[in-house]
């Protein structure tokens, strides 16, 4: 069966970008039945985040709920914690000894992220191997394919070299994984800029109607549009931009008539807004209370999804250490 494999980084909690970027795609290859592992790399967060690791542990809870709620299903998807893999550390290991220097310092989404986040220092052993532990991740689950979005394409494109320079210099163990890309509306924030954490824009999975209502009802419309009586132009209005992501297309042209001809407002238009996402919201904010009504059960799955990775991971060291010609002394390892 085709393998899938993906993980997010637990540096905030999930927002409306998030779910239709990622996690929504996740569910559907899960229901189109791949074989899917998912994971929570808390490793990679701390390669930004080890000054103040505090916060990660309850990300880590958060995202385990949300990917639960959003239709995430552990009997049908491994779903696992990294650091509770101790094999991805050991391929790590072994694949940054074959992994040239220079081809990690001419990562562009490492000169990016450096640029971006100038605030922290960044110049670490662990953040510059960001994307071999990335490929250790990846490759000891020997998956097909990668659901990522277009800013992780060079990270794919160094897994697929030190895949193949693995498999000339040993033998070929590895398939070399293909990145897959859904497409899905780009998700604005309730600024008009595109939605993030940083931004402080996003609308979070876990916030309440009422939250979502008073990030809603402000939102600044068509400047142009000063009173009730004016008409609109959609185009010109970061509250239609949510609705290009939210909202189907035949209503869309509604809105669109009723704004250009002042027959509706933009309250009513906003509410709208707000009774599609919450479409979207609703079953997973029930999702989520059945969750916190039963707080150890979450822990349960992600420590059986972890035995379960750690047992294909296992598999796969014993092959890798095979091929490198490594010492082995004794059967159990
Ligand atoms: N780098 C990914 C991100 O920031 C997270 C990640 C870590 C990942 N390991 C992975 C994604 C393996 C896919 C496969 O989004
Ligand atoms: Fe924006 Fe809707 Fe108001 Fe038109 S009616 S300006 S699209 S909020």
């Amino acid at each position: 069966m085709r393998r899938v494999l993906s993980g997010m980084r637990p540096t905030g909690v999930l927002h409306l970008g998030n779910y239709l970027g990622a996690l929504k795609n996740w569910v559907d290859l899960q229901e189109e039945g791949y074989e899917c592992f998912y994971f929570i790399a808390d490793w990679h967060a701390l390669t930004t985040e080890y000054a103040d690791p505090s916060e990660v542990a309850y990300y880590c809870r958060e995202m385990a709920i949300d990917w639960l709620a959003a239709g995430l299903d552990p009997e049908r998807s491994v779903l696992f914690l990294q650091s509770l893999v101790l094999e991805h550390a050991e391929l790590n290991i072994l694949l940054s000894m074959i992994t040239p220097v220079s081809w990690l310092e001419r990562n562009p989404t490492y000169k990016e992220i450096r640029q971006e986040l100038k605030d922290k220092d960044l110049a670490t052993y662990g953040f510059l191997g960001y994307p071999v532990l990335q490929a250790a991740d990846i490759l000891i689950y020997k998956a097909h394919y990668v659901p990522v979005g277009v800013d992780q394409l060079p990270h794919l494109e160094l897994t697929r070299e030190i895949a193949r320079r693995f498999n000339y210099l040993y033998g070929n163990l590895f398939p070399e994984p293909k990145p897959k890309l859904t497409e899905s509306p780009k998700v604005p924030g309730v600024d008009g800029r595109k939605m993030s954490k940083s931004y402080e824009n996003a609308i979070y999975l876990s916030d309440s109607p009422r939250v979502i209502w008073d990030k809603i009802r402000p939102m600044v419309t068509d400047t142009q549009r000063k009173r009730r009586t004016d008409p609109g132009d959609p185009e010109k209005c970061p509250v239609f931009d949510l609705h290009r992501a939210f909202t189907p297309e035949s209503k869309r042209e509604e809105l669109v008539q009723g704004c250009k001809t002042a027959a509706f407002g933009c309250i009513d238009c906003k509410k709208a807004l707000y009774d599609h996402l919450m479409e979207v919201l609703e079953p997973i904010h029930q999702g989520r209370q059945k969750l916190e009504a039963r707080p150890s059960l979450v822990d349960e799955i992600i420590l059986e999804g972890s035995r379960r990775a750690r047992e294909a991971a296992r598999h796969t060291m014993e092959e890798v250490r095979r091929a490198l010609k490594l010492w082995t002394l004794s059967a159990e390892g």
